[in-house]
């Protein structure tokens, strides 16, 4: 149970969802079989959906693991985005790096190695989609920069935002993550109240939260 939806719910949306094949199962029974939390179904779904509608040309990914929503998210553009994926755990940069190799994707998605928040200060040039999956406890410092890469017309995707229903209930928390939600919190307070921006929550996968410009 993810304590954000009733189990039939997910069951019943999950199984609307067609197994995936080739690369994308490939993926999916690596990062079960080595445990690497990958988008869950109905996100990547979610999240194919949301780039074959914006058609981004550049992609900004953080959290990379092994490359699963990069891939996904580029073939979603209708193969035409570049993308740059963020990832700090060198595991998982192999991981990924080779899997970009296998698919001859390595000329399409940059893997930039280091933390987001250093990597993000680095970046300038502004991206039409903004895929935040990585450091749930940082949202909220990583937004500042997202916003400012952000173009005009830009959106960025939160994943994970009611974090297993502890982000929604009390009830729920668990110590050791009192942290995390707080600052979960705070990001979803700044993005539905500034007066510049629109934002959606949608109680779906780990929850997910839209926000564009107004
Ligand atoms: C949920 S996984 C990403 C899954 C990937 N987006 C997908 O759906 O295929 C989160 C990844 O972010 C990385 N990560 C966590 N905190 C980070 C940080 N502060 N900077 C860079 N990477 C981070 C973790 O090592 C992990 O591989």
């Amino acid at each position: 149970m993810s304590g954000i939806t009733h189990d039939y719910m997910e069951d019943y949306i999950r199984s609307l969802i067609p197994e995936s094949t080739d690369k994308f199962k490939e993926l999916e029974d690596f990062a079960k079989e080595h445990k690497v939390p990958i988008a869950q179904k109905e996100t990547a779904k979610f999240l194919e959906f949301m780039v074959s509608m914006k058609k981004p040309l550049r992609i900004l990914e953080l959290g990379t693991a092994i490359g699963y929503s990069a891939i996904l998210m580029y073939e979603a553009s209708g193969y035409k985005a570049s993308i740059t994926t963020i990832e700090r755990d060198e595991n998982m940069i192999k991981y990924a790096s080779e899997n970009f190799k296998k698919y001859n994707l390595e000329d399409k998605i940059e893997i930039k190695a280091g933390d987001c928040l250093e990597v993000l200060e680095s970046l300038e040039e502004p991206y039409d989609l903004i895929f935040m999956d990585a450091g749930k406890g940082h949202y909220n410092h990583f937004l500042p920069h997202c916003l400012r890469l952000l173009k005009e017309d830009g959106i960025i995707v939160a994943d994970n935002v009611l974090f297993r229903g502890m982000v929604a209930s009390n009830d729920l928390v668990k110590r050791r993550k009192i942290t995390i939600v707080k600052r979960m919190r705070k990001y979803l307070d700044i993005v539905s109240k500034d007066e510049n921006l629109i934002t959606s929550v949608i109680p779906m996968g780990d929850g997910i939260a839209v926000t564009k410009r107004r």
